[in-house]
């Protein structure tokens, strides 16, 4: 069932389809929105969050309407994972529905007991985030975390999971950065020589928080965006479902929620359909929130692969292609990081701007998370 719901997409894909009748193989899903520490490239320093967990209808509902088709989840968004209270029984829900998961933590909270239970959990996958090889840029990008705590929680963590002889695929993660990017060699040789570390990643920084001017030119867009197909959909603490990891920080609109809709009507909905022809026909650039996207640009190449392959066995061979792309192994084009622009034109009065058609009064839900939270900007429609 999966293979064939992957066959399907690479067909739509390559075809370019916008009528899609599968559903994504991977999800990003936001079990919670609350945070203890504060990293001024993340998306949260700038869309303030509320202090709220995603309720278990539904995540219950999103794990139940893909569980025929979903291979991989990664169960962070913009929140620490490790301050969900019900995340290991997310984990293990995940799992009784053969799906794949991931976490990525900050590692404050990874003391003695939660590395047992995440050892002891069927998790995948998991990024160790440590922005830094020094206490000076650790600390900088990772306000509110103490160097030496961090780093002793992770090499703990993966000593004990050498030691058991199972757990997750481990990956020690930095996002590169200006402040940092001379530390990768130090970063890498660290972290490499620590027992129990299986990946050491070196991830570029795909917002334009800290680089105002950081995206693509209209001319790297030569494919259409895989994110449209192949996933991972984001869906947010209260349901708001996402075309992809960058629609919610470049202001983009939901293009559907999982407590009034589908999967299916979601993933099939006008907004996305509408998004897929536009990239089709190689107007991306005509989309506001792709005419700023600051995500990395892989070969459609790889995305035909990452296709054929389970969508755990992609989470686990990601770092490595990533390493041997910049380590020039393989060339550049097979995977464009963001880099710096000339300043952008004023916004166009033409950029299109995509959203959800709005729900029928009967089908409204509570109100969304901006609506809670009254100290939020009101966003524009995408
Ligand atoms: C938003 S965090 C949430 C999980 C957890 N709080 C953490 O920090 O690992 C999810 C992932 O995004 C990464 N991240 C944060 N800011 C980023 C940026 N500007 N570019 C790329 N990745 C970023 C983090 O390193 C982390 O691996
Ligand atoms: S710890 Fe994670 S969620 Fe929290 S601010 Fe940093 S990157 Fe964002
Ligand atoms: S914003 Fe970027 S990642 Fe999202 S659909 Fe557009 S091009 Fe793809």
């Amino acid at each position: 069932m999966r293979a064939w719901n992957r066959a399907k997409l690479l067909w739509a894909y390559l075809t370019g389809r916008d009528d899609v009748r599968a559903l994504p193989v991977e999800y990003i899903v936001e079990t919670t929105a609350k945070c203890n520490i504060y990293c001024p490239m993340c998306p949260r320093e700038t869309f303030k969050q509320p202090k709220e967990d995603m309720t278990a209808d539904i995540f219950d509902r999103l794990v139940r309407e893909s569980g025929r088709s979903a291979e991989h989840m990664m169960l962070i968004g913009l929140g620490e994972p490790l301050l969900d209270r019900a995340i290991f029984d997310r984990i293990e829900y995940c799992e009784r529905h053969n799906i794949h998961t991931l976490l990525s933590t900050n590692g404050t909270l990874l003391h003695d007991e939660a590395a047992g239970k995440l050892l002891a959990s069927p998790l995948a996958h998991i990024t160790l985030s440590f922005d830094g090889a020094t206490k000076e840029s650790f600390e900088f990008y990772r306000k509110g975390a103490k160097f030496e705590t961090v780093r002793d929680n992770f090499i703990r963590f993966a000593r004990r999971k050498k030691e058991l002889g199972r757990g997750p695929q481990i990956v020690v993660q930095m996002v590169r950065m200006e402040g940092n990017a001379h530390e990768v060699d130090d970063f890498v040789r660290y972290w490499s020589a620590v027992p129990g570390v299986d990946e050491v990643r070196v991830k570029e920084d795909e917002t334009n928080l800290m680089r105002p001017d950081a995206g693509h030119t209209g001319e790297e867009w030569k494919h259409p965006c895989h994110y449209l197909w192949r996933g991972p959909m984001y869906v947010k603490w209260n349901g708001d479902v996402y075309p992809c990891c960058q629609s919610y920080m470049l202001e983009g609109s939901p293009v559907g929620n999982v407590g009034r809709q589908t999967l299916p009507e979601i993933f099939n909905g006008e907004a996305m359909r509408e998004m897929r022809r536009l990239h089709v026909q190689g107007r991306a650039g005509e989309i506001s929130i792709c005419a700023r996207c600051c995500t990395t640009i892989p070969h459609p190449a790889l995305v035909a692969g990452s296709l054929l392959l389970h969508g755990a066995t992609v989470r686990r061979l990601l770092p490595w292609v990533e390493r041997a792309v910049y380590l020039a192994k393989l060339p550049k084009r097979w995977l464009r990081p963001p880099r710096r622009q000339p300043p952008p034109a004023p916004p166009s009065a033409s950029l299109v701007q995509i959203s959800a058609p709005p729900p029928k009064a009967a089908e409204a839900a509570p109100a969304s998370h901006r609506a809670e939270d009254p100290a939020l900007p009101s966003r524009p429609r995408d």
